[in-house]
């Protein structure tokens, strides 16, 4: 039988089965943050603790531990920092790791974004151009496949028919049935990402992300080989699955709620607010951990040194003290200081690049085919790993139109 919403809250495990249903999942986090500012696991993910780890699930506990990385840092705990391959921005603490920002934060300037905004609706375009002309089609395409080609061919510098092997392997890596099949998808990620990064070394400077990496200085040493490989990877994980998995959620909502889709049309100033929601309210990711470095008190609860404490962006997202009524997506609600993009020193660095292939994703598909709806008896499918959560299909119907070229 089944666990119940009051097990589940016992013992969350985001790679449960039940979880696949989100409704649901958010009615176990309901529970957790009715019960205790921090919860239980004994399944942690992406950083290894063989006895389990806390979860911080309201938005007060989440900022003050986000804002507070002396006593809960992002390095790993000693068994998870044996599966990692270099230094990487996100599971460094400050100084180094603001040094490695200022490397990577000018190709997510606002002014660097701005001149992407016509290449990103061409790339769009074109993938709405594949079924355009039939008056049906899967959203899910489009979602899942614009951000990897934004980033990987005008930032990154990958080769943009990579994409889909990125996404497979990440996935995997994330959620593959057994620690075989998960830790061999991080392997061929690393190795691939290792063979691109090569070839790079013995070719012209390009002006990308990689380039960037390669020639990069922090305290005047040049950053090792294993450290440029294993950003990029990072950067490859971060910049797919979270802006797809947020953006499919989008067109899965406006697909099932027509008003919804039909007043973002009449009124589009609407969309910047509206990106923001869904952000908050799709929980593309849920939980990153931090492992504690020195003895603290937080909420009546103290932490000892090593113990892992996740983070829940998405329950903190549905926390009604800081969003009146959470469990509803307001288009234009107005005071939204969500957590979808984290807080404090480690705030997402993409954030701005997100934003704008969410915006423009939304703005081609709402403009080329204003009447989409789900597609009657056909069923959208969702699927979440431990770390990123969203819709893999979401089939639709709407009136034919031309192409674009
Ligand atoms: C809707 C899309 C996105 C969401 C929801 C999201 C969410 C997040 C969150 C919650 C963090 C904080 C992690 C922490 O606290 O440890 C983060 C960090 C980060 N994100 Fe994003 N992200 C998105 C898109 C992107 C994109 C498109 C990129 C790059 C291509 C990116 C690159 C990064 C990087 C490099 C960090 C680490 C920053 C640091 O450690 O200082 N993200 N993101």
């Amino acid at each position: 039988m089944s666990p119940t919403v009051e097990q589940h809250a016992e013992n969350w495990d985001l790679r449960h089965a039940d979880f696949n249903d989100p409704d649901f999942l958010y009615d176990v986090y309901t529970v957790m943050r009715g019960n205790s500012p921090f919860a239980r696991t004994d399944n942690p993910f992406l950083s290894a603790t063989p006895s389990g780890a806390w979860v911080a699930v309201r938005y007060a506990e989440c900022v003050q531990i986000l804002q507070d990385w002396e006593h809960f840092s992002s390095s790993p705990t000693p068994e998870g920092a044996e599966q990692l391959a270099g230094d990487l921005v996100i599971t460094l603490d400050p100084p180094r790791q603001q040094k490695f920002r200022k490397v990577l934060n000018p190709y997510f300037s606002p002014a660097r974004m701005k001149a992407l905004r016509h290449e990103i609706a061409a790339e769009t375009d074109d993938l709405i151009d594949v079924f355009i002309e039939s008056g049906s089609g899967d959203l899910a395409e489009v979602a899942w496949r614009q951000p990897g080609i934004v980033f990987f061919k005008y930032l990154l510098g990958m080769p943009v028919d990579d994409v889909p092997l990125c996404v497979e392997l990440t996935d995997t890596a994330l959620n593959g049935a057994t620690e075989e099949a998960r830790m061999g998808a991080w392997g061929g990620l690393y190795q691939h990402l290792h063979d691109a990064v090569t070839a790079r070394t013995a070719e012209p400077p390009r002006d990308d992300m990689i380039d960037v990496l390669l020639s990069a200085e922090i305290d005047g040493e040049k950053l090792a080989f294993g450290d440029v490989v294993s950003n990029a990877m990072l950067l490859v994980q971060a910049g797919l699955e979270t802006t797809a998995s947020a953006m499919s959620f989008a067109y899965h909502y406006l697909a099932t709620h027509p008003a919804e889709r039909d007043r973002l049309i009449a009124e589009p100033d609407l969309l910047a607010r509206a990106v923001e929601e869904f952000i908050r309210f799709a929980g593309s990711i849920h939980g990153i951990p931090r492992t504690v470095a020195k003895e603290v008190e937080l909420s009546g609860c103290t932490f000892s040194p090593g113990e892992s404490v996740i983070v829940n962006y998405a329950s903190a997202n549905r926390d009604e003290e800081q969003f009146p009524e959470a469990a509803r997506c307001i288009l234009d609600r107005r005071e939204n200081r969500h957590l979808g993009f984290g807080a404090g020193v480690h705030r997402c660095l993409g954030s701005n690049l997100a934003r704008l292939e969410f915006q423009v994703g939304l703005e081609r598909v709402l403009t080329r085919m204003p009447d989409f709806t789900l597609t009657a008896g056909a069923e959208a499918k969702f699927h979440g790993n431990s770390v990123t959560r969203g819709f893999r299909s979401v089939p639709v119907t709407f009136t034919p139109a031309a192409r674009t070229r």
